[in-house]
């Protein structure tokens, strides 16, 4: 049987995630900081209020809408209301996922071979969806002086004739850096010059670690013509329930003609389901219980791992907001790479490579749960 080239993926594990399972399957205890999945975190979830809205009548009705129901749009656009950020009904599309999102926007933007720009380091997700959809990542790199940058040189200097869009992610992953309001004017003045689309993915935007949130890229009137993504997993900490969705901003022209042919391409699919759009306006009207949660983890666990760093081996890479942070740590210990020594010690730390970071960099996750959290750091071979 031929297949498609676009999934000729190698799909052996690597080394490093051989050697988990490995460990597992012997019975080792491991301390995982990895864990990035909410459900998994103990984090306290009302269940019965949460699954309450999936039991009404309504749905059992089915009305598509291929942008999603006027209802669910609308308690979209009041979560940014909240932040103080107008955004019309019209100009949002509900999806299943952010991934999902990404596909909609690389399939309304590019042809087979086009190019789109993405920052390293950055989630290695989206490799695979942009060769899913034949497009071709073109990276630009993130600098690191005293916190994250983006580098607009060497990232304008990477737009070729088959560029359509930059990919933005506010706050990156796994690097913790919001795009500044210097970089965004930048970004805007730049797709608006050349003709781009922006693309900016805002998932984590509900976690800075300062009082202060940074503002949405739905904010203000962009030149560009920009798609802001987020969803349900991060920001209400419901990745099993697949909703996100696209918020559009820019010229009014732009985004309406851009909006008639994303109606299409929803249409295509309509994969957005009754039930979830009539759960959404409950679960976003009430995301603060579990923000908050979130939040005060992440907190704690900065607070444990500061504790924890001085006079060591290792120091934590300035990070502004998101679930992950970076240590730079030794390159290897008694001869092993870093995670693998950490993996002997029974911690499982994520290796920086896989984002696109340089060798001698550790990713963990601030959403570990306290006790595991303390005990890894522990144990970390950093003294
Ligand atoms: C930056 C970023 N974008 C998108 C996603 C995927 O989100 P979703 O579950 O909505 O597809 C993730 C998941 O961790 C992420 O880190």
């Amino acid at each position: 049987m031929n297949f498609s080239t676009r999934t000729n993926w190698d799909l052996a594990e690597n080394d490093f995630a051989v050697a988990v399972r490995a460990a597992r399957a012997a019975g080792t205890e491991l301390l995982d900081l990895t864990v990035s999945n909410p459900t998994d975190c103990g984090f306290l979830y009302d269940t019965e209020t949460l699954l309450k809205p999936l039991s009404q009548l309504e749905a059992m009705h089915y009305e598509p809408d291929p942008l999603g129901r006027t209802t669910a749009r609308a308690a979209v656009a009041q979560y940014y209301r909240d932040a103080g950020a107008d955004v019309a009904v019209e100009r949002i599309c509900l999806t299943t996922s952010t991934s999902e999102a990404y596909s909609f926007l690389f399939r309304l933007l590019c042809d087979p071979g086009d190019e789109v720009l993405i920052a390293r380091p950055s989630y290695p997700l989206f490799d695979f969806i942009a060769r899913l959809d034949d497009v071709r990542l073109v990276e630009y790199p993130l600098l690191y002086d005293y916190g994250w940058h983006i580098d607009l040189h060497a990232l304008e200097q990477a737009i070729t004739p088959r560029t359509r869009a930059i990919v933005v992610v506010h706050p990156n992953n796994p690097t913790g850096n919001f795009a500044s309001e210097v970089e965004r004017a930048a970004l805007d003045e730049l797709c608006a010059r050349r003709d781009l689309a922006l693309i900016v993915d805002e998932v984590f935007l509900d976690y800075p670690v300062e009082e202060i949130r940074p503002r949405s890229f739905v904010a203000g009137h962009s030149q560009a013509l920009t798609f802001v993504l987020s969803g349900l997993s991060k920001v209400c900490g419901l990745p099993q329930m697949k909703v996100s969705w696209i918020a559009a901003n820019g010229p009014d022209d732009a985004v309406a003609r851009a909006m008639a042919r994303m109606e299409v391409i929803a249409d295509t699919f309509l994969s957005m389901n009754a039930p979830m759009q009539q759960a959404l306006p409950h679960w976003l009207a009430g995301r603060e219980e579990l923000q908050q949660q979130i939040r005060t983890r992440m907190q704690t666990n900065l607070a444990v791992l500061d504790a924890r760093l001085p006079g060591t081996q290792a120091n934590r890479l300035v990070m502004q907001g998101g679930w992950t942070v970076v240590l730079r740590v030794p390159r290897t210990v008694k001869g092993r790479p870093f995670a693998e020594a950490a993996l002997k010690q029974g911690v499982v730390v994520q290796p920086g490579e896989f984002y696109g970071l340089p060798e001698g960099r550790a990713v963990l996750s601030l959403l570990t749960p306290l006790p595991i959290w303390e005990r890894g750091l522990a144990f970390l071979p950093i003294d």
